[in-house]
Parts: structure tokens; sequence; C-alpha cells
């Protein structure tokens, strides 16, 4: 249903996406995963429709996203809802305002009808009663779920969700991994889900896409992955500091760098 074709993504001198060919397949929860600066964020964006790519293409169907016009765009951007790594919710608005604003973007439902959705959807994540809280006055884990509910409040037909649990304790965060699976099982919703939590990526996803330097290195089932030889496959699953894939990204020397040697000063992203 979404595929990516030949995508990349150029910051400077850094692949963030490099040549990548990816398929979301339509009704399923789709999983990126891989280890901090590996794209998956980058990734995710292109493929919403939210950064342009630096070549490559993104269908849906049979429409290339970066080439429609703005009144098609707007129109697609309707069946999507969008959870952002750092929850971006709009700081002057309340958190009834912040889950209610794509129903007052995109519908001209009647107001009753819309207060009977925020109360659905914070009701699901365990937020019914907080409606007049501001942002500022939410913990990280709150604000979070205000943007997942905001996320689910169109009940979309597509979902990209960037680390939907991250920052959220263990209840919290197994609340809304069962989210996401009944959501997109129930309404048959399209759900791509960038993650770090190996065991919840695991446990929902019906396909797995781990990333590595802007690349996709493996993708397959949950089962598939878990059962993969290759060694960067392992090292993620198991968290390993040592192997292939490694902590620092840092190009130039640790003691050149420590002793202000000149010509030392860049470092990787
Ligand atoms: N707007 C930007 N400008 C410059 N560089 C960027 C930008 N966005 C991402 N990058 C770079 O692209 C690379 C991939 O970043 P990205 O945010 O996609 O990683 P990620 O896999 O989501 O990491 P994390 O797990 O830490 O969220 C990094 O090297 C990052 O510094
Ligand atoms: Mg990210």
């Amino acid at each position: 249903m979404i595929r990516g074709e030949k995508l990349s993504k150029r910051y400077g001198d850094v692949d963030a996406v490099a040549s990548t060919d990816i398929q979301i397949k339509a009704g399923a929860i789709t999983a990126i995963m891989g280890g901090s600066g590996s794209g998956k964020t980058t990734l995710l964006r292109l493929l919403a429709g939210l950064d342009a790519p630096t070549t490559g293409h993104v269908w849906y169907g049979d429409e290339d996203i970066c080439s429609l016009n703005a009144k098609r765009l707007y129109e697609l951007r309707e069946s999507m809802g969008m959870l952002f790594q750092y929850s971006a919710l709009l700081n002057s608005l309340d958190v009834y305002d912040n889950v209610a604003f794509p129903l007052h973007e995109h519908t001209d439902l009647d107001e009753a009808v819309i207060r009977t959705m925020v109360t659905m959807k914070l009701e699901q994540v365990g937020l019914r009663g907080f409606e007049s809280m501001m942002p500022s006055e939410l913990s990280g884990g709150m604000a979070k779920r205000v943007a997942f509910a905001r996320a689910i409040a169109m009940d979309p037909k597509i979902v990209f969700f960037d680390e939907p649990t991250s920052g959220l304790d263990p209840i919290s965060a197994g609340v809304i991994s069962t989210l996401i699976l009944n959501t997109s099982k129930m309404n048959h919703m399209t759900s791509v889900v960038v993650t770090h939590d190996v065991s919840a990526g695991l446990a929902i996803a019906d396909r797995v896409i781990l990333m590595w330097q802007g690349r996709i290195i493996a993708e397959g089932t949950p089962t598939e992955i878990r059962e993969s030889d290759d060694d960067r496959v392992c090292q993620f699953l198991e968290g390993r500091p040592d192997g292939p894939i490694p902590f620092s990204r840092s190009t130039t020397s640790y003691i050149d760098d420590l002793t202000h040697r000149p010509g030392t000063v860049r470092m990787a992203s």
C-alpha cells in the first residue's frame, strides 16, 4: 500500500536514509527498529510525506506523495495520524483541544460529537478527567499518551508512531502496545511503529524492519528476525555493547580530541 522506492535523505555529509526500498503492507503493523541515529525517524517522516526525500519516491497506490498538489496532500493527510517522537503537543492548547485538534481541523462535526470522541480516546489512554491541563503541566509519559490519543482521534487508516512507548512506565507502555495492536486489528489500520523497545516491537508487529546507518539490514516476521543469525541483528536483539554495530560513531581519534590536536574537532553525526 505504501512503497518507498530508492529513498534517500542526506543532511550535510550524513546519509540519514540511504537508497532504501521499503514496502508497508496495508492493514498490518510494521515495526521499524534499530539503534539511535540509524535513520528510523527520518524514514518515518519520508513515508508520512512530512519531509521530501533527497532522491526517490514514496508511492501511496499509484500516487507519488512527493509530487501531489497541496489539496490532494491535505486530503491524504486526513486519513493519517502521526505520533511524534517528542510528542509535539501544541503548548497553547489544553489536553482537550490538542486531542480535538485534528477533528476541528479536518471535520465539521458538532462539538458534542467531538467531545464524545475526545472522551473515548482519553479514556483509552487513561487520561479522562485531565482535559483542562496544559502541556507544560504534564509529565513526559502523560504528554506521550495525549499525543497518542491525538494520533488516533480521527480513527485514521494509517498511523505513524515514533517511539510510542519510550518514557512510559511498564504498565502504560503495555497499555499503549496493546492499544496499537487492538486498534490496528479492529479497524484494519495500517500502523508503522518506530521503536527501541525490542520485546514490544517483536510482540505486536506483523513485519519487522531493522535499520543501521540509514539502510535496512534485515526484515521479516518477528520469528524470522528472532531466528536470524546475522551478527548485527543478534547484537541489537541482545543489546550487546560489543559487536559489528559500534556504540560511538565518532570518526576522529579520542586521544587527538582530548589533547586538542589541530584538525580533529569534526565529529560524525
Ligand atoms: N533535521 C536534521 N538535520 C541534520 N541532520 C539530521 C536531521 N535529522 C536527522 N539527522 C541525522 O540523521 C541521522 C538519523 O537520524 P534519525 O533521527 O532518523 O535517527 P533515529 O534512528 O530516529 O534515532 P533515535 O533512535 O535516536 O531517535 C542522524 O545522524 C541525525 O543526526
Ligand atoms: Mg528517532
